[in-house]
Order: C-alpha cells, then structure tokens, then sequence
C-alpha cells in the first residue's frame, strides 16, 4: 500500500508518504514561531497557515517518497480531537484528494496515532509491529495526559487522563511565570539540565491517589504563589535553574509513578511513551531508570515522531487498512472532541 498521510489538528501542517510500513517521507510546516509572539495557539492564525502551507507540504511529501499522486492507494487524516477549523483543513484536503483519485479514505484519531507511535522506529523510520507486546502507554502532549492500557495492536483501554491542565500546559505556563519563550515545555527542559531538582519543594498532585488520574492546575499554582514569595529567584540565574529542575521533577514523579504502577497492577511487560512532552529528557531518563528497577521494557516515540506529525497518521492508518477496518464515510465531518475510547475503527462515531 501506498498512503498519503495529513495532520492539521493545532500548530503543524504535515504530510507524510508510508509505503509498505516505511515512512517515505514525512515533512512538518511548525507553525511556532508565528504564535510565540501570542504566548499560545490562536486558532485563527493557525487555520490560515494550514491553508497555506498545506498543499506545497503535500506536494513536497510527495516528491521526497519520489511518487506521483497516482501512485497513492490510501488516504488519512486527522479527524480529531484537535482545533475544530485547523482539523477541517487537512481532513477536507485530504478527502478531496482520495475522491479526486478514487482510494480509500481514513479519518484516524490524533491520539490513537500517538499511541501506536511508540512502535515506529529505525531509520529511515518503518513500522515494527512485529515487535508489539500489550503496554501501558503514556500519552503527554500540550493538550493531553492520557494513561492507556494497550492489551493488543487494535485494543485500547483508557485509564485515567487529567482532571485540568494537560503536562504539557503545566510545563508551558510554569515557564511563562518564569519569563521563558512559548512553547515553554523544551526551554524548561533545557534550564532544568543544569539545575538541581531538588533545591525547592513543589507538590506532586494525586501521586498517592490508587486512580490513573492527573491534575497539573495546582502545580501551576503552587508556581505562581512560590514566585510571589520568593521574587529574587527570578534575579539569579542558577536559582531560575533550579526552579525549572525542581518544577520539571514534580511534573516527571508524577508521571512516571503512576505509569508505573498502572503497569504492575495490569501485570504487562512494557510501557510505552509518545506526545510533545515525551521529548522532555528528564521525563525519558527517569522512565528508563524506573523500568529498568522494574524489569519493564520501555518504548518512547523517537523524539522526532513525539510532537505533532502525519508518518504516525499514515502509519496508523496502513494498519487499519490491512486490518480491513471500513473506511469513513464521505459524509463524515471532523470531531474535534472525539474521545480515545471511541476510537476503535474509521466509522466510530461520536460519543
Ligand atoms: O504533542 P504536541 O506536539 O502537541 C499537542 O498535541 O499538544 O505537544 C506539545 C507540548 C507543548 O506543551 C510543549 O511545551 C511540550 O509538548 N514539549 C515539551 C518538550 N518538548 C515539547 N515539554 C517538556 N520538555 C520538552 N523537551
Ligand atoms: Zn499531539
């Protein structure tokens, strides 16, 4: 097979070419220095930069796999959950593009993508679903904290997700306290490097609670209020350091303690990672460190396959297609609230 690939749902425009399991060519228009000036995604603007920037990515995706249009025998996109007009350009694109050459069409869920990324790997980057084995998976984004038990290739059970903030808007808004750039997440990353985690003491929410569940608001908030009290932090550059160490460290404890409980309880070999935040080195070194005490196997997203991108759309969707899963409908609009656990096959429909 042969399967055009299209991602719009927030702040990158992507289209990848999968042939046969090989990602061919996955390219990303990042959107993030245009809402950096905002401190956030402004839909608007993003919508406008997917009309722009989609059909010179399509294009490009598709001479870097060195194929013609008529070549594709299979076309996706993102159907949700995402920004509801950003996900209408590339799902509609996309539509129009497998009726104009007569395929297949799949909508696929952003973050069914996301979990089965885990199991993309090498390079050039190929599926390796030979290699599956049930996992709990950790799904980390800018807008998610979903904690997933993936029994099979085609199953997935929901456990918990979070109550407010997503990891990824705790690490964004933590940094915008401290005066670092949007998106926050990677410049904390880099400070808390060469900070010290455990110079300043901030809570780690629900880690005892026996739930799969998270909340990151009052981290946030325990932030705002430590700034308030200690305002000469923000004079010093290594006590700035240490600060992002130590907010980074009760954001990971949180994460990895309840991952790797989850994986004891439901007794599976392996636990998987993917999502923007998945990027973050302290969160990945603290999971190899913790499955290797555990003797869990550990897959994470290579970081490059993290962040927003359509090899993992396409790649999903050849899946599904093998699997003989129907297509979605023409009829079929977006779902910009599309619950994961819905998301078993193209024609799911909404909750
Ligand atoms: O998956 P993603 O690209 O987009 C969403 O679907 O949200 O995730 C983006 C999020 C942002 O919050 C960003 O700050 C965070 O991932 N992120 C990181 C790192 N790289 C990206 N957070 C912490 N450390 C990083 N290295
Ligand atoms: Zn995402």
């Amino acid at each position: 097979m042969k399967i055009l690939g299209f991602e719009s749902s927030c702040d990158e425009t992507s289209v990848a070419v999968v042939a046969d399991g090989l990602v061919l060519s996955s390219v990303v228009a990042s959107q993030i220095k245009l809402h950096a000036e905002y401190g956030g995604v402004v839909p608007e603007l993003a919508t406008r930069e997917h009309l722009r920037n989609l059909l010179p990515v399509a294009q490009s995706a598709l001479h870097e796999a060195g194929l013609r249009p008529t070549d594709i025998t299979g076309v996706a996109a993102t159907r949700g959950p995402g920004l509801p007009s950003a996900l209408m350009v590339g799902f509609r694109a996309a539509q129009s593009f497998a009726w104009v050459l007569n395929q297949p069409f799949l909508g696929i869920h952003h973050h069914e993508a996301h979990l089965y990324s885990p199991w993309i790997g090498g390079q050039p980057p190929r599926a390796e679903f030979d290699h599956f084995e049930p996992a709990i998976s950790l799904i980390v984004s800018g807008g998610h904290t979903l904690l997933v038990h993936v029994p099979s290739e085609a199953e997935h059970v929901v456990l918990g997700s979070t109550y407010d903030d997503a990891a990824g808007e705790c690490f964004d808004k933590a940094a915008k306290l401290v005066g670092l750039p949007y998106p926050g997440g990677p410049e904390m990353d880099r400070l808390a490097a060469q900070g010290n985690p455990s110079a300043y003491a901030f809570p780690r929410p629900l880690i005892n609670e026996p739930n799969d569940d998270f909340s990151f608001s009052g981290l946030k908030t325990a932030v705002r209020y430590f700034l308030r009290d200690h305002p000469e932090v923000l004079e010093d550059g290594q006590k700035v350091r240490d600060m992002c160490a130590s907010v980074q460290q009760a954001i990971v404890d949180v994460l990895v303690t309840k991952t790797l409980r989850a994986a004891a309880r439901l007794r599976v070999g392996c636990v998987s990672g993917s999502g923007g935040v998945t990027c973050n080195r302290g969160l990945r070194g603290a999971l190899s460190l913790a499955c290797r005490r555990q003797g869990l196997r550990l897959r994470l997203a290579d970081p490059s396959l993290c962040t927003d991108n359509a090899a993992m759309i396409a790649i999903l969707a050849e899946r599904k297609f093998l699997r003989a899963e129907p297509s979605t409908p023409w009829s079929a609009d977006i779902l910009p609230g599309w619950p994961l656990a819905n998301s078993g096959s193209g024609t799911a429909s909404p909750a």
